[in-house]
């Protein structure tokens, strides 16, 4: 969810508005994948890189993602959303976000119409190394390793590689998102930034996706 702080900038606001601009196209977005019956959908909303912005925004991130897991929890519940965090849970998360995160992750679990991952203190690197670190504490002997182990120690077993990445912001790249996953999704880059995203981009996106040829490396 990429262009918040150019988007408040272009505008003369605070980056802060930007990001809480980003709200209404987040949801958007959420209903246009539930429309689309998209079964897995992920955002990603905090790098373990974002820790390096200036204090004020973080600390502005951290209490808007309370707020908004807060405000929105119990309409995504009962359209059968569940929820979940894709992350380190480590120190650096503040506790009533914790909290927060827990209970909605609970009280959706139960859910299966769609899983909306939201990618929290998440990088792709961290979460490889986070499941090595653990398949080694585990004693995994190494000829027990393939992709196989590998993916069960990363932080979503069950979610199946995206088929489609949208990076929106007219930036040409991953930042460390689901590294691992994506080795064959398809990318979609649009110049749109997040605050102006709605589910019609997703849409456009979608169509996109659907007259691309995916060979899996191999032939059609
Ligand atoms: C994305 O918008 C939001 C987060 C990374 C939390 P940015 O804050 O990166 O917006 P730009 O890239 O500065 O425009
Ligand atoms: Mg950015």
């Amino acid at each position: 969810m990429d262009g918040n702080g150019r988007w408040a900038q272009q505008r003369g606001l605070k980056r802060t508005d930007g990001h809480a601009a980003g709200e209404e196209a987040l949801f958007d977005a959420v209903e246009g994948a539930l429309d689309l019956g998209v079964s897995w959908f992920s955002v990603y909303a905090f790098s373990t890189e974002n820790w390096t912005r200036p204090v004020d925004e973080v600390r502005f991130l951290m209490n808007f993602n309370r707020k908004i897991l807060i405000e929105h929890r119990d309409d995504l519940n009962a359209k059968g959303v569940r929820i979940r965090f894709l992350g380190r849970r480590d120190w650096r998360v503040p506790r009533g976000l914790l909290k927060v995160i827990e209970e909605t992750e609970a009280l959706t679990a139960r859910n299966r119409r769609m899983t909306f991952s939201i990618c929290f203190n998440y990088g792709g690197r961290a979460e490889i190394l986070d499941a090595v670190t653990a398949m080694v504490r585990d004693g995994i002997s190494a000829d027990k390793v393939n992709e196989k182990t590998l993916r069960r120690y990363f932080y979503a077993p069950d979610m199946p590689d995206p088929d489609l990445v949208i990076r929106t912001s007219g930036e040409y790249r991953i930042s460390n998102f689901l590294l691992w996953e994506l080795a064959y999704s398809e990318l979609i880059f649009t110049p749109i930034y997040w605050p102006d995203f709605r589910r019609e981009h997703l849409f456009d996106a979608v169509r996109d996706y659907q007259a691309r040829d995916r060979r899996f490396g191999g032939l059609t």
